[in-house]
């Protein structure tokens, strides 16, 4: 081995030496860096990544302290075709997952990974998920050759020095990291190293274990987010019952006070981050929203028969599109310093742009490809799965209790994807167990936060398709058996955002509009507010949620809004059936007599509703 170990006297876990010696041993890096978490450590990262042309510093005055990088075009997405779930059994990864033998991946990961950081810097990155030291966090030390990956995960987790002191002698999540691209004696580096060819994101669930080569992006690289605080923890929450689950988790604060916290499931670019920073419209005066966290929530029962639930991420990374200050104010007043982005266009002045952040277009760009870019030039200037990384504390609406280590206790959870038909703005489920079916069953199209057919539908169960470690009927099991066991479970709700009239445009405003929804799930918890029976479970009659002061939105679009059809839905229970199939081996036996419940009260629905199928 060429690089020195050089173990800082911090550090005395025996099992974190000796694997990182073996690390440093198989990918042959040029020097290794332990990293202490600290500003200056991060200022001088960037400003080598500045001299490397992976990063180009934003005007200091309009983007204080923010960088911006430009990846390269084939490594823009999480790569869910590439991703494994390597137990030892085939049938525990499910039909849900790709599966190779362990071994045989093993074998094949370590040939990859042999001498795999030639040229480069191994950067060692201990991270804790959660607050650190609190009893539901866990910690992982990520092992990267990337230092764009050593300061996202600054931003995103409880990351550097006092890490080691937490963990002590105790267990960790070994996350092996590399983009896959040694370099030769006196081969000049590029902007953004990657693997064209090999890409590999892979988790051994039985030993908690985390290995992906070949990619530098979001996801696939910044290893304690969808790798280990869902595919990972989702195996530890099966084994010891508690959830880690794709969710956005929110607080609603009434005038008199009452504090109201709702989780939400919906898939990779489909609403969470802006739900989790709603901004209340002028006719909820009094009430606040505050964001706890807007992607992964790991929830656990309380002593009280409640679920709590933090959120294990201390970063946003969220997709720029569409992000402004009329759609997003929080989102954009949390990215304002401090900042990185990736694949987003650069403004003449130095500062950052991106389809929907401003009304006006600016005339000239540089686009996330580097090349110039005008108004009229017909392409995108910023990636569609263009993100900025922001800490969370710079976020308006943080909650106060964001980094309470017991969690806030969850009284609603709304499950939602991206439909434009078939699914209504608003359900409540007439119970745990319906409504667990319901969010199993949840379709949505596919968006470009993943490589794959962009607007296809796919079933998306719980919004976990891609983010769930073992077999997805074995999950199903899970959250029904959670219900078992809890006496105050959240009540349960789905929601469609998206749905589109026949010119293609959005029936439902959104975004801050979202708060009239959101208002009536929180009355609806309290007892307060009224629904009528439709054969999907309570809705909202135009009279029951508050469609006041809408500019232009009638009761007529309320109704259409809501519309359950009898012929789309019996088309999608269908799906339901091409769902069940694929997982019959452990599918909950109750839900073939859910459906056929389902299938019932679709053909036996009142017509007076106005807003149930036409007969
Ligand atoms: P991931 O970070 O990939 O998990 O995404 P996310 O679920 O956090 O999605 P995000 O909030 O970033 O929104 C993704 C896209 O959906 C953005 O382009 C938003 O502008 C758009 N969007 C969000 N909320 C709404 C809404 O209420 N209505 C409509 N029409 N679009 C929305
Ligand atoms: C998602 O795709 O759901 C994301 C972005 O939140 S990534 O970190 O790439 O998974
Ligand atoms: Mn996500």
């Amino acid at each position: 081995m060429n690089a020195v170990m050089n173990v800082p006297d911090y550090v005395v876990n025996r099992k974190a030496i000796a694997w990182i010696k073996e690390i440093a041993e198989l990918c042959q890096p040029e020097a290794i860096h332990w990293c202490d978490g600290s500003q200056e450590e991060y200022d001088r990262l960037c400003a080598q990544m500045v001299e490397s042309g992976t990063f180009r510093k934003l005007n200091p005055q309009l983007r204080p302290n923010s960088f911006l990088a430009l990846s390269d075009p084939s490594d823009v997405a999480r790569v869910e075709d590439r991703t494994f779930i390597c137990s030892t059994r085939k049938q525990d990864a499910g039909p849900n997952n790709n599966w190779v033998d362990p071994r045989e991946m093993k074998a094949k990961l370590t040939g990859l990974f042999k001498g795999c950081m030639k040229g480069r810097t191994l950067y060692v990155i201990p991270f804790s998920m959660g607050p650190l030291g609190s009893p539901i966090a866990h910690i992982g030390i990520e092992l990267s050759d990337s230092p764009y990956v050593a300061t996202n995960m600054r931003i995103m987790t409880r990351m550097g020095r006092a890490v080691w002191d937490v963990l002590g002698d105790k267990e960790f999540v070994p996350c092996l990291h590399s983009v896959g691209m040694p370099l030769e004696p006196g081969q000049k580096d590029v902007p953004w190293p990657c693997n064209k060819t090999d890409k590999y994101i892979v988790h051994f669930p039985e030993e908690r274990a985390i290995w992906s080569f070949g990619s530098g992006y979001g996801g696939n690289a910044l290893l304690g987010k969808k790798c280990f605080a869902l595919r990972i923890a989702s195996c530890m929450a099966r084994d010891e019952g508690w959830l880690a689950e794709h969710m956005l988790i929110l607080g609603v604060e009434a005038p008199d006070g009452e504090k109201t916290y709702v989780a939400a499931a919906f898939p990779s670019a489909c609403g969470k981050t802006n739900f989790a920073m709603l901004q209340v419209p002028e006719r909820f005066q009094g009430y606040k929203v505050t964001t706890v966290g807007d992607d992964i929530a790991w929830i656990k029962p309380g002593p009280d028969g409640r679920l709590y639930a933090i959120n294990p991420e201390a970063g946003f990374f969220g997709v720029a599109p569409g992000t402004g200050m009329k759609s997003n104010a929080n989102a954009m007043l949390s990215m304002k310093e401090n900042t990185i982005f990736t694949n987003v266009a650069l403004t003449p002045e130095g500062d950052v742009w991106w389809e929907g952040m401003t009304e006006e277009v600016p005339e000239q760009l540089t686009d996330w490809q580097g090349n110039p870019w005008t108004k009229d030039c017909g392409r995108k200037a910023a990636h569609p799965n263009s993100r900025f990384t922001a800490p969370a504390r710079q976020c308006p609406s943080i909650d106060p209790a964001w980094e309470d280590p017991a969690g806030v206790p969850i009284s609603a959870f709304v499950f939602g994807g991206r439909r434009a038909t078939t699914v209504p703005l608003v359900v409540q489920s007439v119970n745990w167990n319906f409504g667990v079916y319901t969010a199993a069953t949840i379709g949505s199209e596919m968006t470009a936060a993943a490589a794959g057919n962009i607007g296809e539908v796919r079933r998306d169960p719980f919004a976990m398709l891609p983010f769930c470690g073992y077999h997805m009927g074995d999950y199903f099991n899970h959250w029904l058996q959670l219900g078992r066991m809890i006496k105050n479970p959240p009540r349960i709700f789905c929601v469609n955002w998206f749905r589109k009239d026949q010119d293609g445009k959005f029936v439902w405003p959104g975004y801050s509009e979202n708060m009239r929804v959101l208002k009536w799930i929180v009355d609806r918890v309290h007892g307060r507010a009224y629904a009528a029976e439709s054969p999907l479970g309570w809705i909202p009659r135009p009279e029951d949620l508050d469609i006041e002061g809408m500019d232009g939105f009638t009761k007529e679009n309320f109704c259409q809004a809501m519309t359950i059809k009898r012929d789309e839905w019996r088309h999608e229970i269908l799906l339901h059936e091409e769902l069940f199939e694929k997982l019959y081996d452990r599918l909950p036996k109750e839900f073939f007599h859910m459906r056929q419940l389902l299938l019932s009260a679709l053909w036996r629905s009142p017509s007076s509703l106005g807003l149930a199928p036409e007969r």
